[in-house]
């Protein structure tokens, strides 16, 4: 990588596990949680495998575990478990935890390492839209430290395979912050394995499909190539948003619904092989198998909250959502719209609830929040953003809001 290029181009380790421990690493303990997790094993499972019921796995047991044809990949590439588990602080209890008490809270920082000082079990329903894979440049262009080896922005990874780990290591650590009746709304969007320049909007993409950027390849600070990845040919759909619902449930969390969000106005594609694409997804996930779920609420909500689309939608709440898509108009690229954020909080929180947004944006899910009486916690890496959410509220509700701040972490 120069300077001047932050380019995308598929490079997958070839790395073997390594056996070589001391007997003092081999005799290490984790919890059965954390092991299980990390293996992709329900804990049972690991329970089965071991022979034994003990609440703490050791090392020799992990790589043990690394042998099971169960074994899949989380968030951690196999070759690196073992040191990964070895570098784990024996706990966070002592780190200061971030302030819930105003009614809306904004936090300037990385989400990674923000979602580790949350209190336990203090937020009853995570809506979010995440950067997708290789599909923005944003302008706060935020390197961050994963627990795979690999240093990049979110959504700027090498392969697709890096930010599905990184998504499940978000989710990872999202876990303690849940109640245990909470859920996760994840919005996410596939990408195709293309070579392609990374533009900063879905206007900037359109002026290109009509023939009006004069830039050429070498101008784009920003290009991902297709070529040299581990498996995926040219022009393949990578199932971004299916394989990390694998990967969620291999951490412990139910999947209870993928959610095909078709939305109303999607950009054109100039492709001739393949339909054309206007369904993004939304993973509803939760720590049991009875979430809180008000289902109910979709039939009293009003549509710019998230209500029934009169044009598609008939009585019951199903697993195709129609809403339109944000009409940019807060300056965010991409923004999701006020319904898609509204219609996940009335199904799964209750006023009063706390609710989080760890890539807020131009703050569109605290403005849903507010509009329906909960409190909200949200996260971003760049500031301009925070101060549009900031304002956005504040003209929404007509009033100062004193216990809006933007603290530093
Ligand atoms: C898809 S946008 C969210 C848009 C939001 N839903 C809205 O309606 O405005 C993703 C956001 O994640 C932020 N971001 C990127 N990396 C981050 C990180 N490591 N931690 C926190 N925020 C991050 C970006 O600045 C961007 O605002």
């Amino acid at each position: 990588m120069n300077a001047t290029h932050r380019d995308i181009k598929p490079h997958s380790e070839i790395a073997t596990l390594s056996r070589t421990y001391t007997r003092d690493e081999l005799d290490t303990t984790f919890t059965l949680d954390t092991v299980a997790a990390v293996v992709g094993m329900s804990p049972g499972f690991v329970r089965k495998v071991l022979g034994h019921g003990a609440k703490r796995v050791s090392l020799e047991e992990t790589l043990h575990l690394l042998e099971q044809d169960a074994f899949h990949e989380t968030f951690i590439p196999r070759s690196r478990v073992p040191r990964y588990l070895l570098s784990l602080p024996p706990a966070l209890e002592s780190c200061d935890r971030l302030d819930l008490g105003a009614e809306h809270t904004l936090y300037h920082g990385n989400a990674k390492d923000l979602l580790p000082r949350m209190p336990a079990r203090s937020i009853r329903c995570i809506v979010t839209s995440s950067p997708y894979w290789a599909t923005r440049i944003y302008d706060t262009h935020f390197p961050v430290d994963w627990s795979d080896g690999e240093s990049c922005p979110y959504g700027h990874e090498q392969t697709p395979e890096g930010f599905i780990r990184h998504t499940v290591e978000l989710l990872f650590l999202a876990k303690p912050v849940l109640t245990l009746d909470g859920s996760v709304w994840w919005n996410l969007m596939d990408t195709y394995n293309t070579r392609t320049q990374i533009r900063s909007n879905a206007s900037e993409t359109l002026k290109a499909m009509q023939g009006k950027d004069s830039r050429s390849w070498a101008d784009y600070a920003c290009r991902r190539y297709s070529a040299g990845h581990a498996y995926l040919s040219d022009g393949e759909q990578c199932l971004i948003p299916t394989r990390i619902a694998e990967r969620a449930s291999r951490i412990g969390y139910w999947v209870k619904s993928v959610i095909s969000w078709k939305k109303e106005g999607s950009l054109p594609e100039t492709v001739s092989t393949r339909v054309t694409r206007e369904v993004e997804h939304i993973l509803h996930l939760s720590l049991q198998r009875s979430p809180y779920f008000n289902k109910d609420a979709f039939r009293t909500l009003p549509p710019p909250l998230g209500g029934r689309n009169a044009r598609y939608e008939f009585d019951k709440v199903t697993d195709v959502w129609c809403l339109p898509t944000a009409n940019g108009r807060d300056g965010h690229g991409a923004q999701f719209p006020l319904a898609l954020p509204g219609r996940c909080l009335a199904l799964t929180s209750e006023p009063s609830d706390v609710v989080l947004d760890p890539f807020v944006g131009s703050g569109t899910t605290i403005v849903a929040a507010n509009a329906l009486g909960r409190r909200s916690v949200g996260f971003d890496v760049d500031k301009d953003y925070l101060e549009t959410a900031r304002k956005r509220l504040a003209k929404d509700t007509q009033i100062s809001l004193p216990g809006l701040t933007i603290p530093q972490p």
